[in-house]
């Protein structure tokens, strides 16, 4: 029998590609994964991933929702990241992520939503005649 999914989210499903393993550099006071650390894994991850989907690498961070630290990870922890767009708008791109616990599965944080917009060398919005996933790196080398 199929369950239903709960219905206070929306469930992307969404592939895990990049991965860190937690080194004390990247712990808190606590011995556990400082939450800075991991945003600035997420931003960048976000950003590679628009820059890859938008086709330019003029493209900024504006906005994230709010981020739920469901659970902690530990040194030498191996977590996953995963992104996936799940809109495109004319000048923005929307994103959702979840990081996981590679080893227990467990989620460690979940974004909703984080929006990225396409910018000219004036950093001004311009549209990005983007509509679609694209699955390789193939338009980085258009
Ligand atoms: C990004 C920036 C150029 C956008 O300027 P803006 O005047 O807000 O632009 P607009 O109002 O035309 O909005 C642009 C797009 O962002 C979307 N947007 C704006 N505010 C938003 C918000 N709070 N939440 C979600 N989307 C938003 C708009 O809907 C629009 O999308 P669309 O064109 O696909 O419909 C400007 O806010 C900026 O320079 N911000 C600083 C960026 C930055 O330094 N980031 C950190 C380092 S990378």
């Amino acid at each position: 029998m199929l369950l239903p999914l709960p219905c206070t989210a929306i469930y992307y499903p969404m592939n895990f590609y990049t991965r860190k393993w937690v080194k004390p550099e990247d712990l808190n006071a606590h011995g556990t994964l400082f939450g800075g650390r991991l945003l600035a894994w997420i931003d960048e991850e976000a950003a590679i991933y628009s820059i890859i989907q938008l086709g330019t690498n003029g493209c900024v961070t504006k906005y994230m929702s709010e981020i739920n630290f469901v659970s902690s990870a530990r040194q030498g922890d191996i977590i996953e990241l995963g992104i996936k767009a799940t809109h495109f708008g004319h000048t923005s791109l929307t994103l959702t992520c979840a990081v996981r616990n590679k080893i227990t599965q467990k989620t460690i944080l979940t974004i909703d939503k984080i929006v990225f917009v396409a910018v000219d060398e004036n950093g001004k919005p311009i549209k990005h005649g983007r509509t679609e996933i694209t699955y390789t790196d193939e338009r980085l080398r258009e």
